[in-house]
């Protein structure tokens, strides 16, 4: 049983400058929703409400967002907008969440390193904030499945473009069925050359205590941070890894034209904005054609 997960959110978002100079960048909204409530409803969704967030300097916003507003409560209850204070409560009430703040910007393995307390001796889910994912089964749920399967930590991927392969972690390996692969090779951040596959880590993780002793053994890598990807590297020379080739789509929030898509398909897909949204979509891609004919 997975019971854990675990969210780092320390990271500065220089990706998404100016807008998160001073806001957290999983604070970033995909239509009305932060992306790191997106996060918390997939641990959730896969059985998971102890979560602990890795947080840091600017980042005050992620815990009022999990707290409650009494203040707006009594508002919308005045108004009687029963639909919008229920949606308020069970943000509030949806997990349990945890912060521990990650004082100095060590790379993801150290912020991992962080939750050693709070983990403990059980194994553990991290969910990175970059992505979101769309799936029948929860990507997280999916890679707990595994877990229990195999007792080995499992590394979601998916294919990448092989020009893209130096923005990701890539693993290499053998495959056991359509959906495993046994691992023998991890790198961060390859240059396309050296990649032993187009299998990306894509944000999502079950791992185990042993994780905490390899990050202590991990010397800095790429951009001079503690990799987790290199920790568990180590780990590999001392127990079996097996990556789960996930089944969804994975939404990458680490950058702005994708974000933009992400928002276009998400107000798609949502019943209050999908016909209106649609229209309006429709209007501008014909009026740009009929520019492009004259
Ligand atoms: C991190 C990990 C990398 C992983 C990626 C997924 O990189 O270090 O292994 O593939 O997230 O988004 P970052 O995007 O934080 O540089």
């Amino acid at each position: 049983m997975i019971k854990k997960a675990v969210i780092p959110a320390a990271g500065l978002g220089t990706r998404f400058l100016p807008a998160t100079k001073a806001q957290p960048k999983e604070m970033l909204p995909i239509i009305d929703t932060p992306t790191i409530q997106y996060v918390v409803q997939e641990c959730v969704d896969s059985g998971i409400e102890d979560i602990l967030i890795i947080s840091g300097k600017g980042k005050r916003s992620i815990e009022d967002h999990f707290d409650r507003n009494y203040e707006l409560e009594s508002r919308l209850s005045e108004q009687e907008d029963e639909a919008l204070y229920n949606q308020l409560r069970y943000i509030d009430s949806m997990a349990n969440i945890h912060f521990i703040r990650q004082k100095e910007l060590n790379g993801l393995g150290d912020a991992i390193y962080h939750a050693r307390f709070h983990c403990g001796n059980e194994p553990f889910a991290v969910l990175l904030g970059d992505s979101v994912n769309s799936s029948i089964i929860p990507v997280t749920q999916q890679l707990i499945d595994a877990y229990e399967q195999y007792h080995q930590p499992v590394l979601g991927v998916e294919r990448v473009p092989h020009e893209k392969v130096s923005r990701y972690g890539i693993v290499g390996g053998n495959k056991l069925n359509d959906h495993i692969l046994q691992l023998t090779q991890l790198v961060e951040k390859p240059a396309p050359a050296q990649a032993p596959s187009d299998y990306a880590i894509a944000g999502r993780y079950i791992l185990t205590p042993q994780i905490f002793s390899a990050l202590e053994r991990t010397p800095r890598g790429k951009g001079n941070e503690i990799q987790l990807t290199d920790a568990l590297r180590l780990l590999l020379t001392q127990e079996p890894i097996v990556a789960s080739i996930i089944e969804g789509k994975r939404y990458d929030m680490g950058n702005k034209l994708d974000f933009l898509k992400t928002t276009v398909e998400f107000a798609l897909k949502r019943p209050d904005f999908a016909a209106p949204f649609e229209s309006f979509l429709r209007e501008t891609i014909n009026k740009i054609d009929e520019a492009k004919s004259e």
